[in-house]
């Protein structure tokens, strides 16, 4: 898994490359009046960051959607991402299947399996990425493509340049997160992490960071945001029955000073209920590279926590059992 993150840089690039060079028919040529991404667990969060750098710059709806059925409103002028890394996730299928329902314009992205039989049978338009990686281990090529055939559909700007500057910022700093990775993973050690994004910029990555603890390291964790989490969730902590967390903030240059001043305010009225804070900033210049980065160093952490813990960072078996166990399931 570890070289998997190293890896990412190229995997940047490359998803930019295999995006440019999907041609496709559409039905519609422009217009579309928003954008639906169908997607479960790793697959998702590639539409959770292609939703979060949209929505710095454009008025382009688009709404991240994870279950079976898609969501209310989707008509012609929606364009539809069904994207599953597998290709076999069952809740990307059936939303697949929703597509014929409705009368939405309709993107596979996937490495294969069935979602990609069904798309070549159905001739919708299908993005083919890379597989045999985990699905989180393939963000880039779950969320980059999506911003190329955007492009093309005339619906942003292009984001090659960003694209290249978050590879080059990761490629530059990776064997630095590396290292500080591993300083994080020793004071996480059978202690919980609470991640708080302090930025809507960051947002995805706060949930990232929790989702590469559960299935990278197989802990528990938690996210939140500031300045909202000052206003309810701080009541939480200082319970005798919660063990005391780990906190990170994630900062970035959007980060409103006052929301800075409140996480400061708010660490020293929950004294004693936390083992350390952390506050970890985003680097890079645009957005993407802002974003990608930090999720980049979270999910270092979450590795480094796992080799720590002996564990195995790509063995997810009760995700698997699950899917398995539902795949015989009826109904
Ligand atoms: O990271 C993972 O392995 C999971 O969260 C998967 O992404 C999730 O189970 C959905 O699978 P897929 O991305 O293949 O559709």
């Amino acid at each position: 898994m570890r070289q998997m993150v190293f890896g990412f840089p190229e995997q940047l690039l490359r998803a930019w490359t295999i995006g440019m060079q999907c041609h496709f028919n559409f039905k519609r040529k422009a217009g579309f009046d928003n954008v639906v991404i169908a997607g479960m667990g790793g697959s998702a969060i590639g539409g959770d960051v292609v939703r979060t750098v949209l929505g710095e710059e454009t008025t382009l709806p688009v709404l991240v959607w994870r279950d079976y059925q898609l969501p209310p409103g989707v008509n012609r002028k929606t364009l539809v991402f069904v994207s599953s890394c597998s290709g076999n996730t069952e809740e990307a299928l059936s939303a697949y299947e929703e597509t014929k329902r409705c009368s939405g314009q309709v993107v596979v992205i996937t490495s294969g399996g069935k979602l990609a039989a069904m798309a070549q049978g159905d001739r919708i338009p299908l993005v083919l990425v890379p597989g045999g990686m985990p699905p989180r281990a393939s963000i880039g090529f779950m969320s980059v493509p999506m911003l190329a055939v955007l492009y093309h559909l005339g619906l942003c700007r292009s984001y090659e340049a960003d694209v290249h500057e978050a590879s080059r910022l990761i490629e530059r700093r990776r064997q630095y997160w590396w290292r500080e990775a591993k300083r994080s993973a020793r004071f996480l050690f059978n202690r919980w992490p609470i991640i708080y994004s302090l930025s809507r910029l960051l947002d995805v990555a706060a949930y990232r960071w929790q989702c590469q603890f559960n299935e990278n390291a197989k802990v528990l964790a938690h996210w939140g945001c500031l300045p909202e989490a000052s206003h309810n969730e701080i009541m939480g902590f200082g319970s005798a029955a919660t063990p005391a967390p780990v906190l990170f903030g994630l900062v970035d240059r959007s980060t409103h000073p006052r929301t800075i001043l409140r996480w400061r305010q708010m660490l020293k009225l929950i004294r004693g209920a936390y083992t350390r804070a952390r506050l970890v900033r985003s680097e890079g210049r645009l957005p993407l590279a802002r974003l990608l980065g930090i999720i980049v160093v979270g999910d270092l952490i979450s590795v480094a926590l796992a080799e720590q813990r002996g564990v195995d960072p790509i063995a997810i078996l009760k995700i698997e059992q699950l899917k398995h166990d539902l795949g015989r399931k009826k109904g």
